[in-house]
């Protein structure tokens, strides 16, 4: 199923907001070429956990390895060496407003290459039609559709052709049939593109179409790390809960 070197190693990390704990004691294993999802709860601290991953929140302690290489202890310019071989996409989209999607999505270009406009715009071009939205080039992020803006987003955590692409509720708030469009590209990007996928996500639908492997959270800590029916198998009250509950949602 997976070769047994992680392309992530996460060791006994732990990630607070000012004296709040909300992970730790981390440990878990991410593989490549496989779509990883990241359950559980809201407020369990998915999104804290992908952020800490790629120190956009500074974990407090313990150990984030990306191809056996620690990244806590990576001088600014190693560390940004290593971020042009990931790519993130916010559980908002996170664009900025004031400028196009074309220009939205040429910021990681901008940061880290010296490609002419032209080239830009030519990636950039390709990008979008990967992910439908050739049409809406021009358009600000407040004309698009949620669905849209996933898509732009995800148009943006791609540009850089990343290794490893970290998505944070890439289907929540879209319609099934949106939903599972988006699905079927990240399983197209996994298997035609060799991509690592690292997904949070709560929709039992997608989980079920994309997940691997899961990493289940609760509380902070994570309960499980396994195959979907391994995770089933397991009897943990709280696993079994939120696939229950989840159910009639
Ligand atoms: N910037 C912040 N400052 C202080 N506390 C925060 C901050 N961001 C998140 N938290 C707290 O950390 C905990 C985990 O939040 P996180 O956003 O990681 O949850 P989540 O699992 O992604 O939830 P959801 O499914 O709703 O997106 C929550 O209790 C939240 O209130
Ligand atoms: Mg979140």
């Amino acid at each position: 199923m997976h070769n047994d070197t992680p392309i992530i190693t996460i060791r006994g990390l732990k990630a607070q907001y000012g004296e709040k704990v909300v992970l730790q004691d981390i440990n878990a294993d991410i593989y490549a070429g496989q779509v990883t999802v990241i359950l559980g709860s809201s407020g369990c601290g998915k999104t804290t956990l992908l952020k800490n991953m790629l120190r956009l929140h500074e974990p407090v302690g313990g150990s984030v390895k990306f191809w056996g290489t620690e990244l806590l202890t990576l001088d600014e310019i190693e560390f940004n060496n290593m971020l042009k071989k990931v790519g993130m996409l916010f559980q908002n989209g996170a664009l900025l407003n004031s400028i196009s999607v074309m220009d939205n999505i040429a910021i990681p270009l901008e940061q880290h290459t010296k490609l002419s406009r032209r080239i830009i715009e030519k990636m950039i071009r390709v990008k979008l039609n990967l992910v439908g939205l050739s049409h809406a080039i021009h358009l600000l992020p407040s004309e698009l559709s949620g669905g849209m803006k996933k898509r732009a987003g995800l148009a943006r955590a791609m540009i850089m052709d990343p290794h490893i692409l970290f998505c944070d509720e890439p289907s929540a708030g879209l319609d099934p049939l949106t939903s599972a469009s988006l699905d079927e590209l990240i399983l197209d990007l996994k298997s035609q593109l060799n991509m690592t996928i690292v997904m949070v996500t709560h929709e039992l639908a997608s989980i079920h179409r994309v997940a691997d492997r899961v990493l289940f959270l609760d509380k902070g800590r994570l309960l499980f790390q396994g195959t979907l029916s391994d995770a089933r198998a397991a009897r943990i009250p709280e696993i079994d809960t939120f696939f229950e509950v989840g159910k009639f949602e």
